[in-house]
C-alpha cells in the first residue's frame, strides 16, 4: 500500500473554507489516479499536523470523502482509497442490469449529504458559532421548571416569534395560539390529518407532488385525486371539473415541488373560492418560499385567505436546518380547539430547549441576516450548476426549467431516456439526483407520453464552480455509459 504524500498546501483566503479545499484535493488526486485504489491515507491526526489545521477540518473532509465512496475507513488499518463506483464503467451483466431498473424510494433523504442531495440548506453556511452560543446561554439559564413536561403545543417565546415573523415575511396576521410547533413537515400533516380527516375524503394533490404528502394521505385512507402542474402551478380548473368534492387540497403554491413554479394569482383565487364554496381545507406547504432570488419573496397564499379555509404549514429544515426537526403549522381560528384537543395524541417532539434557542435566534435578528445571506448564496450557487449542466449537455438531451427561487433545480430530460434509470444509477455512485417520475401520484409506465420525465438536484451544497463543473461531468459520464457510446457525443 502506498502512502499518499502531503504535496499540497492550504489557502486561508481561498473562498472555499478549509475542510472543502482538502476535500476536493484528495478527491482530484483519486479522480486523477495518483491515490490509487487501495492506497493508504494519512491519518487525521498527521494530516491535520502536517496542514495546520484542526482534526475537526481533516475529519470533515475525511467524512464526505467517505460518504461519496471514495474512501473507506477500515478501522485498525487506517482508512484507503475505495474503487470510486462513478470510475467504473458498469459492468453488463444481467444482474447490474436489473438492479439498475429498481425504483429508488424519493421518500427516503440519505443519511449523509451526498452531491445534489435534495431539501438540504447550505449547511456550511450555517452561523454555527452564534448557534452555539445562543444553545449554550439557553443551556445555562435553564430553570427547575424547565424541567417538567414541556407545553404539548409548542413553547410560548416560539409561537410568538414565529407569529410576528410570518406577519412580516409572509404578509399574514394569526394569534400565537394557532401556531402549533411540530417536529417536521410529516408531523404536520399527522396533526392536521388526525384532527380533520375522514376516512375516503377526496384530497387534490399535485402531479408530480412531495411523495411524503402522498404518502401520508394514502395511509389515512384518503381518496387520492391527482391534479397535474402546469405553468401557473396546479390546474384548479381541472381539479373542480375531475373530483369537486375533495375535501382538502394540498399545494407549495410558492415554488411548486418539485418543479418550481409559482402559482398564478388567478389560479390562487380559484383554488380559495373552491375551499369556501365547499367548506374544504387547504394546506399551503410553504417549504422554501424565503428563498426568492429577485425581489421578496411573494406573500402567502394563507394571506389572501378570507375565508379562513387555509392551513398554513412552514418549516425550520430550510431556513436553518434539517437536524433541529423543528416545523410550525398555523390553524384557521376555527380549528383551534379541535386540534388543541387533538395535541395530546401528538405531543411536540422537538425538544423546548431548541425551541427557545431558535426564539432567541429569531429575536436577536439572526435569523433574518441568516435569510439575507442564502437568499444571495442560492442565486450564486444555483448559478454554477446551471453553467455547468449547460456546458455539460445539450439541450436535447437536458432541459433545465427556469425558477425564481428554491433551492432545487428541476431539468427536462429527452424522451428518449429514462429519467428512474439515470437517477438509479446516480444513487449508486454517490449522487443523490432524484427521478421526477418518481414523484407522481400515479405511476405511469415507461413510454407513456404523460410520464413526467426529469431529473432534480439539490444545489445549495455546491460551493464552486469548480465543483459544479466535476458533478456535471460525472453525470454526464453516467448518461454515456446509459446511452451507449456514440449516441450523445
Ligand atoms: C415539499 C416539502 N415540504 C416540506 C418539507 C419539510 O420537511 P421537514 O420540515 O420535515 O424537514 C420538505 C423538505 O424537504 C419539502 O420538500
Amino acid at each position: 500500500m502506498s502512502r499518499f504524500s502531503l504535496s499540497f498546501r492550504l489557502d486561508p483566503q481561498h473562498k472555499a473554507p478549509l475542510y472543502r479545499q482538502i476535500y476536493l484535493r484528495v478527491k482530484q488526486a483519486i479522480m486523477d489516479g495518483k491515490l490509487k485504489t487501495g492506497s493508504r491515507v494519512p491519518s487525521v491526526r498527521a494530516m491535520a499536523s502536517e496542514l495546520g489545521v484542526a482534526r475537526a477540518t481533516v475529519e470533515n473532509a475525511y467524512g464526505l470523502l467517505t460518504a461519496e465512496g471514495f474512501l473507506q475507513s477500515r478501522g485498525q488499518a487506517g482508512t484507503t482509497v475505495s474503487a470510486p463506483a462513478s470510475l467504473s464503467l458498469p459492468s453488463s451483466s444481467p444482474e447490474s442490469e436489473t438492479k439498475v431498473h429498481k425504483p429508488i424510494n424519493p421518500m427516503l433523504p440519505s443519511v449523509s449529504s451526498l452531491p445534489f442531495q435534495l431539501g438540504l440548506p447550505a449547511l456550511d453556511a450555517f452561523p454555527r458559532a452564534i448557534w452555539s452560543r445562543i444553545v449554550s446561554r439557553q443551556i445555562r439559564h435553564t430553570s427547575m421548571n424547565d424541567l417538567g413536561h414541556p407545553p404539548l403545543t409548542g413553547v410560548d417565546t416560539l409561537r410568538n416569534s414565529v407569529a410576528r415573523y410570518l406577519q412580516l415575511s409572509r404578509g399574514f396576521t394569526c394569534r400565537p395560539e394557532q401556531i402549533f410547533i411540530c417536529g417536521g413537515y410529516a408531523p404536520v400533516l399527522d396533526l392536521i390529518i388526525g384532527s380533520l380527516l375522514l376516512p375516503g375524503d377526496g384530497v387534490w394533490l399535485e402531479d408530480p407532488g412531495y411523495p411524503v404528502t402522498q404518502a401520508f394521505f394514502r395511509a389515512a385512507g384518503a381518496t387520492p385525486v391527482a391534479v397535474s402542474v402546469d405553468d401557473e402551478g396546479m390546474n384548479i380548473q381541472q381539479a373542480v371539473a375531475d373530483f369537486p368534492q375533495a375535501r382538502f387540497a394540498v399545494v407549495t403554491p410558492a415554488h411548486q415541488s418539485p418543479t418550481g413554479v409559482t402559482m398564478s394569482l388567478s389560479r390562487r383565487m380559484a383554488l380559495l373560492d373552491w375551499a369556501a364554496k365547499q367548506q374544504a381545507w387547504v394546506i399551503e406547504d410553504d417549504y422554501d418560499s424565503e428563498f426568492r432570488y429577485q425581489g421578496q419573496p411573494l406573500p402567502s397564499l394563507k394571506s389572501l385567505d378570507t375565508h379562513g379555509r387555509v392551513i398554513y404549514a412552514g418549516t425550520f429544515s430550510k431556513t436553518l436546518f434539517p437536524a433541529l426537526r423543528c416545523s410550525y403549522v398555523v390553524v384557521p381560528e376555527s380549528l383551534v380547539e379541535k386540534v388543541e384537543a387533538y395535541c395530546p395524541l401528538r405531543i411536540c417532539a422537538t425538544p423546548p430547549l431548541l425551541q427557545s434557542s431558535i426564539a432567541e435566534f429569531i429575536e436577536q435578528g439572526h435569523f433574518y441576516r441568516h435569510l439575507k445571506r442564502m437568499r444571495q448564496l442560492y442565486a450564486e450557487r444555483r448559478g454554477y450548476l446551471e453553467q455547468a449542466l449547460t456546458a455539460a449537455f445539450s439541450t436535447d438531451m437536458l432541459r433545465i426549467n427556469q425558477q425564481v427561487g428554491g433551492i432545487q433545480l428541476c431539468a427536462k430530460l429527452n424522451r428518449s431516456l429514462d429519467d428512474a434509470v439515470i437517477a438509479k444509477c446516480a444513487r449508486e455512485q454517490g449522487l443523490a439526483v432524484q427521478a421526477l417520475s418518481d414523484w407522481q401520484v400515479f405511476r405511469r409506465e415507461a413510454g407513456d407520453e404523460l410520464r413526467p420525465n426529469g431529473l432534480l438536484m439539490g444545489f445549495p451544497n455546491i460551493i464552486s464552480q469548480e465543483e459544479a463543473g466535476f458533478l456535471s461531468q460525472r453525470l454526464r459520464k453516467i448518461f454515456s455509459e446509459i446511452s451507449g457510446v456514440g449516441k450523445y457525443p
